[in-house]
Order: C-alpha cells, then sequence, then structure tokens
C-alpha cells in the first residue's frame, strides 16, 4: 500500500489536536484514501515534551526547529500550525518554493501574503490548503472552490468571529461587554488579548481569504473599511431588539459584481443590525455563520463552532485527505489565475444607519441633531430620546438607505455639535 509522510509544525492548541486526530483516524482514513498517511515528523519549541504527551513512538522525528524538520524530514505534506507571522512566512516560502504541500490554518499569513503564497504556488506546481484558517470546522472554503464551482459568487454576509458573537449575544441577555468579554475569556474561547477580535480585525482577515478564493483577488490590508463592535453597549442590544425588531451582530460582507474576470468588489466589517427573522440573528454565543449568496443555487446557510481545537483540526485532516488524494491521483495542482479585484470605495456603498448620540438635555439639541443629517441629505426613519439621566440624554436615529459618505459627513457634523459627547455608537443596518 501507498504511503505519504506528513510533519506538523506546531504542537499548541491544534497542532496537538491534529496529531492526535490524525493517529486516532488513520485506519478510517488509510480505507477511504487506498494509502496510507504516516505521521513522520513534529516540531515545536518543547517538541519531546508534547511528542510525550501525545504518546508518539519513537519512529516519529522530534525537531525544535521547524525548517530543520522540512529540509531532513522532507515530508510529503506540512501542515504549518505555529501561529504569528515571521515563522509561518518563512516555512510556506521554503515549501512552496519546493513545490510541497502546505496545510495551514493561518490566517493572518494568508490575509498578509495572498498574492505571493497563491504566486509562489503557481510557479512552483505547489499545493496551498486552508480549510481551518475561515470559520473552524465550517467546510466554507472546499464549498466555494469545489461544490460551488458551476456557479457564480453574488456575494455573502458572516459572523466569523466567536468571540464578538458572544459578546454581542450575551449583551442582549443584560450582561454588560465588559462582563460578557470576561465571561468568555473564563470559558477559554476569548485571547487574553481580544483587540484583533473587538476592532473587526480578525473577521477582516478571514473575509480577505474567503474573496481571495472566490474571486483570485486580494483584498489588501487597509483596502477596505473596518470597524469592530467597541461602542456598541448593552442598552444598543436592547433597544435593537425591542423597539427596531433587529439584533446586533458584526457582519463581514462582500458584494460581488462584473464578470469574473475583472470583478468588482464592495467589502466590509462592520456592527450590524440585523433583522430578527434573518438567519444570521439566529446564531449565537461563540458559533459562526456564513450566508453565501449564488447565482443558481440561490441563498445557502452554513453555520457551526467557528474555532477551537477540534473543529479546526478537522479542517485540517481534511485538507491532508483531499491534497494526498489529488496527489496519489496524479492530478495538478489548481492554479486559479491572479486577478485585480477593483474595490467599491467604501463611501459608495449604500446602506440603512444607526447611531446613538449623548447629548446635553436642552432644547434645541434634537433639532440640530435632525437639522446636520437633513444638510448631508440623510432621511431620517426614526428618532427617539430617552429621558435624561443626569444632564445628557441619549437620541437614536434610524436612516433611510443612504451612502456611507453622507452619513460619515452628517456624524461628523453632530459630533462636532458643542452639545453632544464624543462617546456614540453607530451601526449598519442590513436590508
Ligand atoms: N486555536 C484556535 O481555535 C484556532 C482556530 C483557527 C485557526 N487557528 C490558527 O492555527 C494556528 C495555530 O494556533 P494555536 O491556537 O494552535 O497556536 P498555539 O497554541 O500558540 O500553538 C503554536 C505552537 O507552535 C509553537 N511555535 C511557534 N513558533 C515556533 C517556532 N518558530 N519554532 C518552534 N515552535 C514554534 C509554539 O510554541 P511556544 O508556545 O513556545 O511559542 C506553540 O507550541 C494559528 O495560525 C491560528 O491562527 C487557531
Amino acid at each position: 500500500m501507498k504511503s505519504l509522510s506528513v510533519a506538523v509544525a506546531g504542537l499548541g492548541t491544534v497542532g496537538r489536536e491534529a496529531v492526535r486526530l490524525l493517529r486516532a483516524r488513520r485506519a478510517e482514513l488509510r480505507e477511504r484514501l487506498g494509502a496510507e498517511l504516516v505521521l513522520t515528523a513534529v516540531a515545536d519549541r518543547d517538541a519531546a515534551r508534547e511528542a510525550r504527551a501525545l504518546g508518539l513512538p519513537p519512529s516519529v522525528a522530534r525537531f525544535r526547529d521547524p525548517f530543520e524538520m522540512i529540509r531532513r524530514a522532507d515530508p510529503a505534506l506540512c501542515v504549518e500550525l505555529l501561529g504569528g507571522l515571521e515563522a509561518p512566512r518563512r516555512l510556506a516560502a521554503l515549501v512552496l518554493g519546493r513545490g510541497g504541500v502546505l496545510v495551514t490554518a493561518n490566517k493572518r499569513l494568508l490575509a498578509h501574503d495572498w498574492p505571493r503564497l497563491a504566486g509562489a504556488a503557481r510557479r512552483s506546481g505547489a499545493r496551498l490548503a486552508f480549510e481551518g484558517s475561515v470559520a473552524g470546522g465550517i467546510p466554507i472554503l472546499r464549498a466555494l472552490e469545489l461544490s460551488l464551482s458551476g456557479d457564480r459568487l453574488l456575494g455573502l454576509d458572516a459572523i466569523l468571529n466567536g468571540t464578538t458573537n458572544y459578546v454581542l449575544t450575551r449583551c442582549e441577555e443584560g450582561l454588560s461587554a465588559a462582563a460578557a468579554l470576561a465571561e468568555a475569556q473564563a470559558l477559554g474561547f476569548a485571547e487574553r488579548d481580544p483587540s484583533l477580535d473587538l476592532s473587526g480585525g480578525d473577521a477582516a482577515q478571514k473575509l480577505t481569504v474567503l474573496t481571495g478564493l472566490a474571486t483570485g483577488g486580494w483584498l489588501a490590508p487597509g483596502s477596505f473599511p473596518v470597524d469592530g463592535i467597541r461602542a456598541v453597549e448593552t442598552r444598543d442590544a436592547a433597544f435593537a431588539r425591542e423597539r427596531l425588531g433587529r439584533a446586533v451582530r458584526l457582519v463581514a460582507s462582500l458584494r460581488l459584481s462584473g464578470p469574473p474576470s475583472a470583478p468588482r468588489a464592495e467589502a466590509g466589517v462592520f456592527p450590524t443590525l440585523v433583522p430578527l427573522d434573518h438567519p444570521l440573528a439566529s446564531v449565537r454565543r461563540q458559533r459562526n455563520a456564513l450566508l453565501i449568496r449564488t447565482a443558481s443555487a440561490g441563498d445557502l446557510l452554513f453555520s457551526g463552532e467557528g474555532a477551537g481545537a477540534a473543529p479546526t483540526a478537522s479542517a485540517v485532516l481534511a485538507d491532508l485527505f483531499v491534497t494526498a488524494r489529488d496527489l496519489l491521483g496524479g492530478l495538478p495542482a489548481p492554479r486559479p489565475a491572479p486577478r485585480r479585484l477593483e474595490i467599491v470605495p467604501p463611501d459608495e456603498a449604500v446602506s440603512a444607519f444607526y447611531l446613538r448620540v449623548e447629548a446635553a438635555d436642552r432644547p434645541g439639541v434634537l433639532a440640530a441633531v435632525a437639522g446636520a443629517l437633513g444638510r448631508e441629505r440623510v432621511s431620517i426613519a426614526s428618532i427617539h430620546q430617552e429621558p435624561a439621566r443626569g444632564r445628557a440624554a441619549s437620541v437614536t436615529i434610524t436612516t433611510h438607505p443612504s451612502p456611507r459618505a453622507l452619513f460619515e459627513r452628517a456624524r461628523r457634523r453632530i459630533l462636532a455639535l458643542p452639545a453632544v459627547s464624543r462617546r456614540h455608537c453607530a451601526m449598519r443596518m442590513l436590508a
């Protein structure tokens, strides 16, 4: 029976579970593949201790240095689960440069280096698989790449970050955002430093990977708007649910237009008010979900655990299985043509908006706020003033659909009013 060697770099949360699953499912994989996937080497700063804890046999070589592992063990398939950027970047260059197979769950690497990685793989005939980099165990990348290969992707709206979804749904249940975050950290799925999650940066990296796979083009960091949930408070979630019939979610959106050879992308990550009967409104706690809009298959909803050792390791194993099957079958590596992605200027995007500001409770303030919107031709759908707490009153406005540029200008005008505090919350409203 044929066999293919596998080496795993990084025995942390995901790496340990990927090694455990690979060994536990060895017989089933062998049966389905008609060949053996043999773990021959692992690398980690503490490889010896991790290998002992995993009960690896002496035949599995241990390395402290992942680069030495690649050079000495020369595996058919290399799994990169180191985390960070610099070491994975060098490892990817080494493996892809040799025309090898790289399986990674590193969204940061993919989002930063998309054109470089795709170019290196194209030149050398290497294979790059990264199902675990977006939405954990949800098989969304393979669905876009293979299952929907005969269809046309029109766009997507997705909850791609478990920490922010946990915080927002706990806020809906009355908890403060700080308490909800502390809870997520205590449960072990929010990072000790949650800034990349709360700022929307993590969801943006995943949106970049999804867009790259779907279009062949690159949403370079900073080329599209990204806003997180730091300004959202429990009272916004309550107001949204009780008065607007909506739920607050951090939504990564992509709208595609133009021919596939010259795609135009409208992309962004925003705190978003979704109607309560929208599929994303029922996605709670740390779960992820993607609503995919296609030309022929219609709307498709994928949802599940978006991170964690077991779901991500499941995606890593699927990548190993599929790339091993292609290698054994002698299939050439897929080489999607690189595309120049035209990014729709964010200011042109049209949507309805929600704005809550804190204003001094005195006559004329409400009229000044409404006037600022009117001057920018942003039409008000509703306006509500909470009774003053102390000397400040909370004014909440929803608008009719308007170009983002006009809303942003109106927002700046409102925040410049002497009676209005800088602290505020602005959100997009999904139709
Ligand atoms: N955790 C998840 O739920 C999840 C979900 C989806 C995707 N991912 C991605 O999967 C990857 C791995 O995540 P993780 O949570 O498993 O990370 P992790 O727990 O930090 O594990 C990484 C391991 O690699 C080791 N390592 C890092 N750089 C090394 C180097 N240069 N040489 C030798 N060993 C090195 C680390 O050792 P030290 O600790 O000593 O540095 C650690 O043991 C990341 O790219 C992450 O974004 C994770």
